[in-house]
């Protein structure tokens, strides 16, 4: 360590510490220009991944075959498995066509084992297979309008998928801490309908969908203004609604609706303009797929955590935060959960018990000092602040995408369409600051007058019952559920 660096330590350790937090939120800042920066990179990138396959490097732009986004009139039994997070949950809603929305509905949750996270494709379909089985046994009776013995199910499969059709495609990669190699190129719903074979069912895939794409649907069954449909949970990523004659990529049919939905896969965005820091690196550096996801990576509940742990690292190694030596446990990848920092930064009493109680849980440090436990709260605030405006910019860069901004760049004002955005995940849902950071750069980014026409919408479990709604939509076997 540099001489000055001890003498510091020595003789004014938190002095020290604070110093290094203030670089940290220095090189975290996100003030509204370099904001403004980030939306026009991810509009720019749009353009571009829109143009040509393979067109953007970070934007895979993926068109989702989806062409009927639910109306409100779907009706009958159907199910939705929703796969792509830390949990994977099994759904069935009851649909009550003009005589109702949805009569009933009824889901579980099931944490997917570390390994099957890392295994093969059969391995990991088995056992969702074997779920989902198990779900549908569990049917009542209120449950079943129709005599029809086959169920339709929507999956949402939420990572990059190129698809063939609303029913098919092939992973392109993984991401959020899957890695399963032999899946990579094979047809998805293939291989989930032949383990579901294996287990001799009457089970048909209606719909292969992201999960963004199932938020979108729920956002739209219950507003029509929507057009874009966001997951800020253990990942991040968007989707929306597109002029097909403005996908220069797009060689199939035109839809009859003129329209398409697109999935962005922005967590792979990057630009010169993200405030990357040290701790960024590390956490790309040791994640399962370096390189990649950087956006993702600084904005999304799997790293928001994991990003404060490496800050406390550096921390405790350069400015002793915890004691003479680094706690053990600390050094452990992964082992600060998004949901700590969250209680962490909802601390509001004078002496900071929360945090003294998660750090102790978590990393056993026992007797922390209140000026560690102050600067622990910070970093959560600093680090999430971050993520809620980054994630602003980039619904701010699809809005401009779609014209939906508000007119920043030419100063005529234009009359904005009534547009709602969907989001839908733990994050944006449980993390109040993150959610209030996000809201507050969305109005500083569109300004209040263009702000007023762009409603943000929790659209709770939207990624699952959007899902089974999208799944009503397609269905090939609708007009008989009617029977
Ligand atoms: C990851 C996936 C993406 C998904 C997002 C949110 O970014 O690649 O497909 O939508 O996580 O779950």
């Amino acid at each position: 360590k540099p001489q000055w660096t001890m003498l510091c330590m020595q003789k004014q350790e938190n002095t020290w510490a604070q110093m290094l937090v203030r670089a940290f939120r220095e090189a975290s800042a996100t003030p509204l220009p370099l904001l403004r920066q980030v939306a026009d990179a991810m509009t720019a990138e749009m353009y571009n991944g829109l143009a040509a396959e393979g067109g953007s490097q970070q934007l895979k732009m993926l068109p989702t075959y989806v062409e009927n986004l639910p109306t409100g009139e779907e009706e009958g039994l159907y199910y939705a498995v929703d796969l792509g997070g830390t949990n994977f949950r099994v759904l069935r809603v009851l649909l009550g066509g003009k005589q109702g929305r949805i009569l009933k509905q009824e889901f579980e949750e099931v944490a997917i084992p570390p390994a099957l996270m890392l295994s093969t494709s059969r391995e990991l379909f088995d056992f969702i297979a074997s779920e989902v089985v198990k779900f549908m046994a569990k049917e009542s009776d209120d449950f079943k309008p129709h005599s029809l013995d086959v169920r339709e199910i929507g999956f949402a499969f939420s990572f990059p998928v190129l698809q063939t059709s609303v029913r098919s495609g092939v992973v392109i990669q993984w991401t959020k801490g899957f890695k399963i190699d032999d899946a990579i190129g094979k047809d998805i719903v293939a291989a989930f309908q032949e383990s579901i074979g294996r287990l001799g069912k009457r089970i048909e895939i209606a719909a292969l969908v992201n999960d963004t794409v199932g938020t979108l649907a729920q956002g739209r069954y219950f507003n029509t203004d929507t057009m874009i449909g966001v997951i800020l949970g253990t990942g991040t990523n968007a989707c929306y609604v597109e002029q097909a004659d403005a996908v220069p990529k797009w060689k199939g049919p035109i839809p009859a609706s003129g329209q398409m939905v697109i999935n962005l896969e922005w967590g792979n965005f990057r630009s010169p303009y993200l405030p990357r820091t040290f701790a960024d690196e590390e956490v790309d550096r040791d994640s399962v797929n370096p390189g990649d996801q950087w956006f993702e990576k600084m904005i999304s509940g799997l790293y928001l955590g994991e990003i404060v742990r490496c800050v406390l690292v550096k921390f405790a190694t350069d400015a002793v935060l915890f004691g003479g030596s680094v706690p053990l446990k600390l050094l452990k990848p992964f082992s600060l959960p998004t949901p700590a920092i969250s209680k962490m930064h909802s601390d509001d009493s004078p002496e900071l018990k929360l945090v003294k109680i998660v750090l102790e849980d978590i990393f056993e440090i026992k007797n922390s000092t209140l000026e560690a436990r102050k600067i622990v709260h910070e970093l959560c605030g600093i680090i999430v602040e971050r993520g809620g405006r980054l994630a602003a910019a980039g619904i701010v860069g699809i809005l401009q995408k779609i014209g939906r901004a508000g007119s920043r760049n030419n100063g005529t004002p234009v009359p904005n369409k009534a547009t709602a955005v969907a989001i839908d995940g733990g994050l944006y849902e449980h993390y109040a600051q993150y959610q209030a950071h996000m809201h507050a750069a969305i109005v500083e980014l569109l300004g209040e007058n263009a702000a007023q026409s762009v409603v943000i919408e929790l659209s709770k479990d939207g990624s699952g019952i959007g899902t089974a709604l999208l799944a009503a939509s397609h269905s090939q076997h609708a007009k008989r559920h009617k029977q």
